[in-house]
């Protein structure tokens, strides 16, 4: 039994996915708590009422990255996760603590990576005319947005798209992929050589 720990900032729509994945598909896996950087998150609802753990390291309330990743090191270990799950977790890493989780630290970026980095990517793509836009899963290394790409899912770009249509079509292609993405983990389907994710079935 594979124990998932899940770092939200905010609503943790991603987070109810693969929760709900995870119970309703009875994957060899157990969510062992969510945790968020925002006390006021309100995806950490959602899981408390499920009976999972929740548990908050605010962020702000650190002088540097280096402390902050170091306290929530500490959280997440407590559980001793086999994968932490980055759901809308909207904060950049420290090298330390990528390197700690290194192949065991998944994350969600909305776009279709290598393309549209770090903010507002539904913004970046609406002003480079991209037709296509989506999501990627992918393994979180020291560069950002950079890891190697477990899954991608694709949605159109429509003339009358504003930054929220668009963000709307690729979230609900997010709520696909992400499940399907830790689910090829717990089953232990994943390998990663170099930068390349294969998937065995
Ligand atoms: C999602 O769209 C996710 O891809 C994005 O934040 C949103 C969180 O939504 N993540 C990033 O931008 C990470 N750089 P959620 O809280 O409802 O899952």
């Amino acid at each position: 039994m594979k124990k998932i720990v899940i770092l939200i900032s905010g609503r943790g729509s991603n987070m109810r996915a693969i929760v709900d994945a995870c119970m309703s598909q009875k994957w060899p896996a157990q969510i062992a708590a969510v945790i968020s950087n925002k006390a006021d998150a309100s995806g950490l609802a959602y899981a408390a009422g499920l009976g999972i753990d929740t548990a908050v390291v605010v962020s702000k309330e650190f002088s540097s990255r280096e402390a902050f990743d170091c306290v929530l090191q500490q959280t997440i270990d407590e559980y001793s996760p086999d994968l932490v799950v980055l759901a809308g977790f909207m904060r950049i890493l420290t090298p330390a603590f990528v390197e700690h989780y290194a192949g065991r630290l998944l994350n969600i970026h909305p776009s279709l990576l290598p393309s549209f980095t770090g903010l507002a990517t539904h913004r970046q793509a609406l002003d480079a005319g991209v037709k296509v836009h989506g999501a990627t899963v992918h393994f979180v290394t020291a560069e950002l947005d950079h890891g190697p790409i477990v899954a991608q899912a694709v949605v159109p770009v429509k003339a009358d798209d504003t930054e929220d249509s668009l963000a709307l079509r690729v979230l609900e292609q997010e709520h696909v992929i992400y499940p399907q993405a830790v689910r090829l983990f717990v089953e232990d389907k994943i390998n990663i050589t170099g930068h390349i994710v294969k998937v065995s079935e």
